[in-house]
């Protein structure tokens, strides 16, 4: 399948990497082909410059917002949640329109390292805003839940947990479950929340999830949903 990965950070790079393994043709999105490919900085402590990782991943496209999302059948949204509304009017709209947008991002302030607050919460959330501004586009929130390297390989944690999908176009729930599939996902370790509203309480997950990251001293955990199987009741 035709994929554009939108953003050339960490979670970007790995998503790529891993569909191209898994026999995609994938092309990373970027605000500027010559400007990435000639930046030499380590954005983030380990992580080579982009022009290093695409020597080592030769097969990964790299091409402007707007070329990526042309590509793409499926559109992946990997970019920094408060930047997301800016590089997805790049892509534009027309390149979004009726395509699976898979959104993975977290809108929060700040840097990576430092305490972080979401910017849009409670009564709203970045899927839905997503959502509201393309409304052509099929949003599905999924992923953000958990460590970029579980997103892609879930055994990385041992055992039955979860993941989970928001968002108002079943078919691209579907669409979605065939790709977090391949990743390793269970069928049945995917819990379809509803509509994109939902999406509130999966990226509201994000203080949880950095406090239990600092009390384990690692990102590789995740929720395990455990029920009464026999109670049927919602109170
Ligand atoms: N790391 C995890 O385990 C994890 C877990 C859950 C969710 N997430 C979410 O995944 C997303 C990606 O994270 P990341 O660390 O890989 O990348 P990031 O550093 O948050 O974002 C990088 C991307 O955002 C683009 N960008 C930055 N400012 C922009 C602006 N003003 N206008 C347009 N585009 C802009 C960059 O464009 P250029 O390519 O032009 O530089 C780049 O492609 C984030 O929303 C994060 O919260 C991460």
């Amino acid at each position: 399948m035709k994929i554009a990965v939108i953003g050339t950070g960490m979670v970007g790079r790995t998503f790529a990497s891993r569909l191209i393994g898994l026999g995609h043709d994938v092309v990373i999105g970027t605000r500027g082909v010559t400007d990435t490919l000639s930046r030499t900085d380590q954005s983030r402590p380990g992580m080579p410059p982009y022009s290093e990782w695409q020597r080592e991943h030769p097969d990964v496209g790299l091409a402007s917002f707007a070329d990526a999302g042309a590509h793409g059948e499926v559109i992946i949204n990997a970019t920094a949640g408060v930047a997301t509304l800016n590089a997805l009017e790049a892509v534009g709209a027309d390149n979004l329109a009726g395509k699976v947008l898979v959104d993975i991002a977290l809108p929060l302030d700040g840097a990576p390292g430092q305490t972080r607050s979401l910017v849009v919460a409670n009564t709203d959330s970045l899927g839905e805003q997503i959502q509201r501004a393309y409304p052509d586009a099929r949003v599905v929130k999924t992923l953000n839940t958990v460590f970029v390297e579980v997103m892609v390989d879930p055994a990385r944690v041992p055992g039955r947990h979860n993941v989970f999908v928001s968002g108002d176009d079943a078919e691209a729930k579907s669409t979605v479950a065939t790709l977090l599939a391949q990743f390793g996902w269970q069928p049945d370790s995917i819990v379809d929340l509803g509509g994109i509203r939902t999406a509130r309480g999966v990226e509201m997950y994000a203080s949880l999830y950095f406090t239990l990251a600092g009390v384990l001293n690692t990102f590789d955990f995740n929720i395990a949903i455990v029920r009464n199987e026999s109670d049927t009741r919602v109170s």
